[in-house]
């Protein structure tokens, strides 16, 4: 409610977000829909779910890791603007020309050149060459999917990327002076990049996996079962994926890996080696707090965020794991007008009434009157409502008004 709605326009020619335009071109397919939801920070909103788990996560680096000095190694960065070039989304992550994450069908550009991140990765490189050695970056990422329990176009990530110098890799290890990070001549196996030492990448690894498995147990407990899956970044190698147990079931939380010498070295951080992580926040505070569907991060509604208001961060959560509310069904038939009718324009009128309540539509039945042939159609709505429970009498209300545009626009004539 509190959330400023900075002015995003699509017009003819241009994309307004964030106070810059950008022309558009054969390759815009942001939606209005979509910017509507850029400049929310739900992760910088104060007592939102995502934003507790963020500053968990903050406070559990910055108490955990401290500079020689003292004071917290890892920065923290929470505002960086979502458009971001084509370059730095693929290409600074080496990211071939033709890969198929760059795809039209599962990104929104503004155009060719400027599209909404796709992942917090695109700010990689700029870090780095800003001189941050340990950085943690939460943001709004943006994906072409489907909505449904688990899914949705915009979610939020937060990076995590350190380096090492040969000094600093080594420092804990015997006779540590007397080993590398980088070898000549060197080749690509499984466990490491061409350039690097065994030593450097195992060390590295090792780090990794400690500081994300402190870090999840810090979260979720001791008794969490973790497992690594490896698996393939162009941006990291070697690469894994981290799995916990929730439920019975192992759920992928984030990906990881020893990041890309050549990208290091592009971003002016040619004597160091580094890790890199990247995790989805939804999907940990879905776990953590027992959210049972990603839509509802987008709620205003008080009594769900209520919940989340602590007295400090450190507080235990003390939501109410729902299962959804119920939902109720209403069936809809009628004739068809003799042409000029698809299932579509039904659907179409469903969801421009209806709107979120309407979960799904579905055809039951249909059939030809013998005598007359005309043909009629049966259709099942469900009405969910997310964040409470629906009364029969309102969504009559609703379901009459269906009726009636039903009547009124595609000309059927119903049989209620
Ligand atoms: C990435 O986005 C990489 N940038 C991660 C990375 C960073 C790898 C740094 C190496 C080094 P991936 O697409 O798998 O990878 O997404 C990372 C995490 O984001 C997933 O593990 C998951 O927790 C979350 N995530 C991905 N897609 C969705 C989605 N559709 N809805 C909710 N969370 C998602
Ligand atoms: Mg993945």
């Amino acid at each position: 409610t509190h959330h400023p709605s900075p002015q995003h326009r699509i017009s003819d020619g241009f994309v307004e977000v964030l106070g810059h335009v950008y022309p558009r071109d054969a390759m815009t397919n942001v939606t209005t829909k979509i910017l509507s939801k850029v400049g929310r920070g739900l992760h910088n909103q104060v007592h939102h779910p995502l934003w507790l788990l963020k500053e968990r996560i903050k406070d559990h680096f910055y108490r955990s890791y401290l500079s020689r000095l003292g004071t917290p190694l890892f920065s923290a960065h929470d505002n960086l603007s979502p458009v971001v070039t084509v370059e730095q989304n693929f290409d600074s992550l080496l990211i071939p020309a033709d890969h198929p994450s760059r795809k039209k069908g599962d990104n929104y550009y503004l155009n060719r050149t400027h599209m909404l991140r796709a992942h917090t990765s695109a700010h990689q490189r700029e870090l780095v060459r800003a001189g941050c050695d340990a950085f943690l970056l939460a943001g709004d990422v943006y994906r072409r999917d489907e909505i449904d329990s688990s899914h949705y176009p915009v979610f939020h990530q937060m990076e995590g990327v350190r380096l090492f110098s040969k000094h600093e890799l080594f420092a804990h290890v015997e006779n540590g002076e007397d080993l590398a990070l980088f070898e000549r001549g060197g080749r690509r196996t499984p466990q490491k990049q061409e350039s690097h030492t065994l030593e450097a990448v195992k060390l590295a690894e090792l780090s990794l996996k400690q500081t994300l498995t402190h870090l999840v147990r810090h979260l979720f407990g001791e008794e969490l079962e973790i497992r690594w899956v490896e698996c393939y970044f162009p941006f990291t190698h070697p690469s894994f994926e981290m799995e916990v147990c929730f439920q019975g079931d192992w759920l992928e939380v984030l990906g990881c890996g020893v990041m890309e010498q050549e990208l290091v070295n592009s971003a002016g951080a040619e004597n160091k080696v580094g890790w890199a992580f990247g995790l989805g926040l939804e999907r940990l505070a879905m776990v953590l707090f027992g959210i049972p569907d990603i839509r509802l991060f987008w709620s205003q509604d008080e009594s769900f965020l209520q919940q989340f208001h602590l007295p400090t961060i450190h507080h235990p959560v003390t939501f109410q794991a729902f299962s959804k509310y119920p939902a109720l069904f209403n069936d809809i038939s009628f004739w068809l007008p003799a042409e000029g009718y698809t299932e579509h324009d039904f659907y179409e009128v469903v969801r421009s009434i209806g709107g979120d309540l309407v979960e799904r539509v579905s055809l039951l039945d249909q059939f030809t009157h013998p005598k007359t042939k005309k043909v009629s159609q049966c259709f099942r709505i469900v009405y969910r409502h997310m964040e409470r429970a629906l009364t029969q009498g309102e969504v009559r209300v609703v379901h009459q008004a269906i009726e009636q545009a039903a009547e009124k626009e595609l000309g059927v004539q119903g049989r209620y």
